[in-house]
């Protein structure tokens, strides 16, 4: 079993195994050389032979114990013939959705739309490097995918006031995103995934009443569906209020928290393994602060079933000595 098989299944709780989202990225020369070259974002995401090299990238750098595929949440919206763009400076921006449009596309369509991310799979999971170490797939949980689908761009702090409008289309559409999304995460782990990450980036800016409708039935019916494949999956529902209340309704394997949520009060509640935590802004500062700060989250889970991550995707000004430097100290801790 992988170091993080042996935390996920059997609850160890001496090896803290580490990984970073968005490890494969801007704060890598070696990845922004790959990007200037490639303007187009998802074409760079369905060439196989780069994002299997972008993929691995980290993996020559640093001891992580895991790959995580370079690919992106807003694939499943192109595969289903959404437009979806990455301008610089600004972020994702999608076209009109048509429900019209989504409701014809069948699966077949939409596996060849993004077949190459899942040759990519193949590549990295049956690397070397990856003896004794996760494949990861992901996907963005079905209120994220809403969320960019109908707003079209980030929502930065809150949803257009009629984004809950047309009520009918939300429905056709959250029936579509969940079917589309069990085809992508069997895909994924047929190609070599063996843990699923689902990323709710947008769960915090629902009220309690509409968790269960948007957030808790549609991941429930994901995780319950790649668990029935033998499959673990760890959930990062982040800014969520109340994430014991998540893993008593959802019951991922793993749960993956932010950076604003007190470690010490979630260690206390949660019994589940737990992963990530710590600010991506402390690599920004220097070692003395690095090594503190890690140390703080690996004491404080010192008993408990740990997977060290930071509390969102690492930033693109990070000093990758620095990401070095963080990785020496949560292995020889
Ligand atoms: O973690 C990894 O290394 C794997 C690859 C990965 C990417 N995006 C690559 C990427 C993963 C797991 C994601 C997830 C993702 N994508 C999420 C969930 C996590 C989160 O950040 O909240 C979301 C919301 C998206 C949508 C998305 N993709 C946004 C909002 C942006 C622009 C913001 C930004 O950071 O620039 C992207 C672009 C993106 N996805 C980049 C990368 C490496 C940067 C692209 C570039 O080089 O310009």
């Amino acid at each position: 079993m992988t170091p993080l098989q042996r935390v996920i299944k059997e609850n160890n709780t001496t090896l803290n195994p580490i990984w970073i989202m968005r490890q494969a990225g801007r704060y890598l020369p070696e990845f922004r050389e790959i990007r200037s070259k490639n303007p187009d974002f998802i074409k760079l995401c369905l060439n196989p032979n780069l994002s299997t090299e972008i993929t691995l990238q980290p993996l020559k750098r640093f001891d992580f114990d895991a790959a995580i595929i370079f690919s992106d949440i807003l694939m499943l919206p192109y595969g289903l013939k959404q437009k979806v763009e990455f301008k610089k400076n600004f972020g994702p921006i999608l076209g009109k959705l048509n429900l019209n449009e989504i409701s014809k596309v069948e699966e077949i369509d939409f596996v060849e739309r993004v077949q190459q991310i899942y040759k990519a799979i193949k590549n990295v999971s049956n690397n070397n490097i990856l003896k004794d170490k996760n494949t990861i797939g992901f996907i963005g949980a079905p209120w994220t995918l809403l969320v960019y689908m109908i707003n079209q761009q980030s929502p930065k702090k809150q949803l257009k006031k009629d984004f809950f409008e047309n009520k009918d289309l939300i429905n056709n559409i959250l029936i579509i995103i969940e079917k589309f999304l069990k085809i992508h995460i069997k895909n994924q782990i047929d190609s070599g995934a063996n843990l699923i990450q689902i990323f709710d980036s947008w769960a915090g800016l629902l009220e309690n009443k509409d968790l269960p409708y948007y957030v808790y039935n549609p991941t429930f019916n994901l995780v319950k569906f790649t668990q029935s494949l033998n499959t673990p999956v760890i959930c990062f529902p982040r800014n969520i209020k109340d994430y014991k209340r998540y893993c008593d309704f959802i019951k991922p394997d793993a749960i993956c928290i932010d950076y604003e949520v007190d470690p010490l009060k979630i260690e206390k509640e949660i019994s589940i393994p737990i992963q990530g935590g710590m600010d991506p802004k402390v690599l920004l500062t220097d070692k003395e602060n690095i090594k503190k700060e890690a140390t703080k989250y690996l004491d404080i889970f010192k008993d408990h079933p740990y997977i060290f991550n930071l509390g969102h995707g690492v930033l693109p000004e990070t000093n990758p000595e620095m990401m070095e430097y963080l990785v020496k100290t949560v292995k020889d801790y």
